[in-house]
């Protein structure tokens, strides 16, 4: 099995179905032990250096806790510290690499996390970027693995904006041969980019991958119904025309009807409530957002000790 150490995790696509199953079983084991097993500290001695350069709660917390969890030590670096004062990516890493021994990066352009990687001799983890989220999927599968007991062939739905979760949960669910139907309007598809990596590795896995603009047939029986923000980080000048634009696809109660029976709702959070999903939704019973946000650090436990070995 192709392994993870000392891999940069910029788009989940550095996973393998094998690598994923491997993944999802240490998160699991690492989450039950977590619970009853004294303390398991498997990083002890390192240091992860965690650049937010847009805003976050869930991952910046639950990546701070996982590695002191671990016993490395967290250093939290936002707006004001890396990439500030006109100091090139390359003597910034360069620097950085001294110090630590992995850079968890949340930032805006993709190309930014690609030249981080390339400058730096470390691990780099992309903890959200314009184009992918995939630490964010690894909790979301994590998720599914545990409501619905497997993955392969899982039937979810994605409406909404074609963003970077969009673009993320296509290879995810590729690579755990889940079926995967984007419900989205024209002009708001998911990245070519992504569509292709993704469908490449459905031949091999079988997952149905699958792009529609009406929300109600994406939605048609699905076991999973995922949402996210219409308007990202970056996005707010476009929000009034985002809100009327995406409206179609906004998940409520009707919409979530035509589910399968016992479908759960996933949202990754921050939620704009009444706009992509109602009250009634995320506070059902099907609603498993909670779950999905402490998943968050069960999964980037795992995928740190993938990646540091
Ligand atoms: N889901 C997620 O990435 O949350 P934060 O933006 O709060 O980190």
């Amino acid at each position: 099995m192709q392994q993870l150490i000392g891999s940069d995790i910029l788009t989940l696509a550095e996973f393998t179905p094998q690598t994923l199953a491997a993944f999802l079983e240490r998160a699991s084991a690492q989450k039950r032990a977590a619970k009853t097993a004294a303390a398991f500290r498997p990083l002890a001695g390192r240091s992860v250096a965690i650049i937010m350069l847009k805003p976050s709660l869930r991952t910046r917390v639950s990546f701070e806790i996982a590695v002191t969890k671990l016993g490395a030590t967290p250093v939290i670096l936002g707006e004001g510290s890396a990439f500030s004062r006109g100091e090139s990516v390359r003597d910034t890493m360069k620097v950085l690499e001294r110090y630590v021994d992995c850079i968890v990066l949340r930032t805006f352009a993709q190309s930014q996390l690609e030249e981080v990687a390339a400058c730096a001799s470390i691990p780099v983890i992309n903890a959200l970027s314009d184009g992918y989220h995939p630490c964010q999927v690894l909790a979301d599968l994590l998720t599914i693995q545990e409501k619905k007991g497997k993955l392969a062939g899982v039937r979810a739905a994605y409406l909404g904006d074609g963003n970077n979760m969009a673009n993320t949960l296509l290879i995810g669910a590729a690579l755990a041969g889940m079926n995967l139907t984007v419900g989205c309007p024209e002009g708001s598809d998911p990245l070519p980019e992504a569509v292709e990596v993704a469908r490449a590795i459905a031949r091999a896995t079988g997952a149905r991958l699958e792009i529609v603009r009406d929300p109600h047939s994406a939605v048609a029986g699905a076991d999973v119904v995922i949402t996210d923000t219409w308007t990202s980080m970056g996005e707010e000048a476009e929000h009034d025309m985002r809100v009327q634009r995406f409206a179609p696809f906004r998940v409520d109660a009707a919409l979530m009807s035509g589910a399968a029976p016992g479908a759960i709702f996933m949202h990754c959070l921050p939620a704009h409530r009444g706009e992509e999903v109602t009250d009634e939704v995320i506070d059902s019973p099907a609603s498993v957002v909670y779950d999905e946000a402490e998943n968050r650090l069960h999964a980037q436990k795992a995928l740190l000790t993938m990646v540091l070995g």
